[in-house]
């Protein structure tokens, strides 16, 4: 774990991180991106560790990845890229700086490190994991292949290097359906995440879908009946949610669709209200560029997610830990199924 007394000390014998306001003026360029839901005094506070970690980036030649349930001052403030765990993952392959710094969770890190193996992958916190990932192992791979044999298993990336070794294919939440329909089995093992896998099977009739039983431990919580409830109360709002909910809640929505594919629906469609069903972060994140949106309804904290802040980014990047690295075997034959659900995106034009 983290020592953050040992952080904070090494980070002020380094740096200043008093608050600023000066910082905070010299950069209200960056903080236009975020004024609608990050106070001043609070940017008085980032500032210089936005400052410190943009200097940081350049000595060490290195790019940062952040994925879109990251907070608004991480998001706006010192990403690169940002992005779903697709864009993420083919991003990473493109990565020509020495360096990438991952915001996000492990598994992430992970498929950047397969992907890019030349690189230094740097996950600020090692504990920022994910239920779906802890849910299944290699060995639970084995046992759903000899329940279903001959099925291939298509796996969420939100796994282990050594889960995804042990698949056919990977997906991800904006590839999953286009991906189990262009497989030729008429049975498909999916793993771990059983609603995005009864999601699936409901856009996806014609396959045979088994799933394992995973679950992610913020989606999870919705139910259909808050829905329900809220749209009642609040009938013009535009509900929209990750296909990680479980399917009576999807069914309960207008959309459902990867991070990405959330924001690209609002930015298009610009609905007058919108409750995004999913993760905090989200709604923050593209409030400033969507004035004319009012997000309401209640959200859930991923609570691996918010493990990553500026001040252990920084922390990373000076002291170069919290390097991800993937056993060689492995990451060969994982790689083989991150690399598979890349190229069959591209040719489904994903
Ligand atoms: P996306 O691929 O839609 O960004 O989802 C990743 C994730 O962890 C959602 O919980
Ligand atoms: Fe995992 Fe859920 Fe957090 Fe995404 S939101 S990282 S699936 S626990």
């Amino acid at each position: 774990m983290l020592d953050l007394t040992h952080v904070r000390a090494e980070l002020a014998d380094h740096y200043d991180l008093a608050p600023s306001v000066e910082l905070a003026q010299a950069t209200q360029d960056i903080y236009a991106r975020m004024d609608r839901v990050v106070t001043p005094a609070d940017w008085a506070i980032y500032a210089p560790y936005v400052v410190a970690i943009n200097e940081l980036k350049k000595q060490r030649n290195a790019v940062i990845l952040a994925h879109n349930y990251m907070t608004p001052e991480i998001y706006h403030g010192i990403a690169d890229f940002v992005g779903d765990s697709l864009q993420l993952a083919i991003k990473a392959t493109e990565v020509e700086a020495d360096v990438i710094v991952q915001c996000g969770v492990h598994f992430m890190a992970e498929t950047s490190k397969i992907l890019n193996p030349a690189k230094t992958v740097i996950i600020p916190d090692m504990e920022a994991g994910c239920s779906l990932a802890e849910s299944v192992t290699a060995e639970g791979i084995a046992q759903m292949r000899a329940k279903y044999p001959g099925a291939p298993v298509v796996t969420y990336v939100n796994t282990t290097a050594e889960v995804k070794a042990a698949s056919d294919i990977c997906c991800t939440s904006s590839n999953a359906a286009q991906i189990v329909a262009a497989l030729p089995d008429d049975t498909i093992i999916m793993t771990p995440d059983q609603y995005l896998a009864q999601n699936i099977a409901n856009q996806v009739p014609e396959k045979n879908i088994v799933w394992w039983e995973g679950s992610c431990i913020v989606h999870e919580q919705y139910t259909a009946q808050d829905l329900k409830d809220f749209r009642e109360w609040n009938p013009d709002t535009r509900i929209i949610a990750h296909p990680e909910c479980p399917p009576d809640v999807v069914a309960e929505s207008d959309f459902s669709g990867s991070t990405s594919g959330i924001i690209d629906y609002v930015t298009r469609e610009k609905p007058q209200k919108a409750m995004l069903v999913t993760e905090c972060s989200m709604a923050s994140n593209i409030s400033d560029a969507l004035p004319e949106v009012d997000f309401v309804g209640p959200c859930n904290m991923c609570p691996f997610m918010k493990k990553i802040t500026l001040e252990k980014v920084l922390f990373a990047l000076h002291t170069m830990t919290g390097q991800v690295e993937v056993d060689p075997a492995v990451a060969e034959k994982a790689k083989l199924a991150v690399q598979r659900m890349i190229d069959l995106s591209r040719e489904l034009g994903i």
